[in-house]
């Protein structure tokens, strides 16, 4: 049975005691309101991971994880940080490929999927984020363009390794618009995808990914986007940033 997973990514936001008066309301509210077995990961800024590690490694249900790696191991790479480095704070998750990534920073597939394969290697339970621009989506060309990033990004991986892999689908023109995905468009992409995965690895593995939505997610739509079959939980921005709203969008994912 594939994970449910919520994940909130905080973004560039917060200073040090913010995220950890944050994180301590959020892991309280899980512990004391959610009875579900969804897995609950809050995706922090670097500067918050010691700390939030900490309280998360204590917790079953609620889990660390950051929100970039380095595709490099250790050494001369001012500003980086290694895989090793979120392992030695209870990471257990890293966004990869957001799309502020790739538009800000010019991350490519071939370097997401050097990303990938390091996260792995280090134990780190990818995040592997994909999801068009409003001009593809008016163009009816989403199909081939979200599965070209899959492809280019994870198909190299084992079977073994491409089991591992959480994917949040992320249309860029829902992303901190308001204007989210449809449920029928979210499921859509969803459904292409795990089918995509089939036809390179087996139905079988596919079955066992878990895919996630991001864009816009909110607590009063969040209901409805879940219970899409394909829709395996959420990547959650914006909402993450309010412990209360957060926990609706938590208690949405069934
Ligand atoms: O990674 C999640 C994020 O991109 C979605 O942001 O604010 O639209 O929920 P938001």
């Amino acid at each position: 049975m594939r994970k449910k997973i919520v994940a909130g990514n905080w973004k560039m936001n917060g200073t040090y005691e913010d995220g950890l008066k944050l994180a301590s309301e959020v892991i309280h509210m899980v512990q004391d309101e959610v009875n579900s077995d969804v897995e609950v990961v809050l995706c922090t800024p670097f500067i918050h991971l010691s700390s939030v590690g900490k309280l998360t490694k204590e917790v079953p249900n609620v889990h660390l994880g950051a929100q970039n790696c380095s595709e490099y191991t250790s050494g001369a790479y001012t500003g980086e940080v290694s895989v090793q480095m979120l392992r030695s704070v209870h990471a257990e998750y890293v966004i990869i490929g957001h799309s502020e990534r790739r538009e800000y920073f010019n991350e490519t597939n071939q370097q997401l999927a050097k990303k990938v394969a390091m996260a792995l290697s280090a134990g780190l339970t990818p995040i592997f984020c994909c999801g068009e621009p409003l001009q593809v989506r008016e163009a009816e060309q989403q199909y081939p363009y979200v599965t070209q990033q899959i492809t280019e990004s994870l198909f190299d991986l084992s079977e073994d390794d491409m089991k591992k892999v959480v994917i949040a689908y992320e249309p860029i023109w829902a992303i901190g618009t308001g204007r989210t995905a449809s449920s029928q468009q979210a499921q859509e992409m969803h459904k292409v995808l795990r089918q995509h995965i089939a036809n390179r690895y087996s139905e079988a593995l596919a079955a066992e990914i878990s895919i996630l939505y991001g864009g816009s997610a909110k607590p009063d739509n969040a209901e409805e986007l879940f219970a899409c079959p394909d829709v395996d939980g959420g990547l959650i921005g914006g909402a993450s940033l309010k412990s209360r709203d957060f926990l609706q969008v938590v208690k949405a994912c069934k």
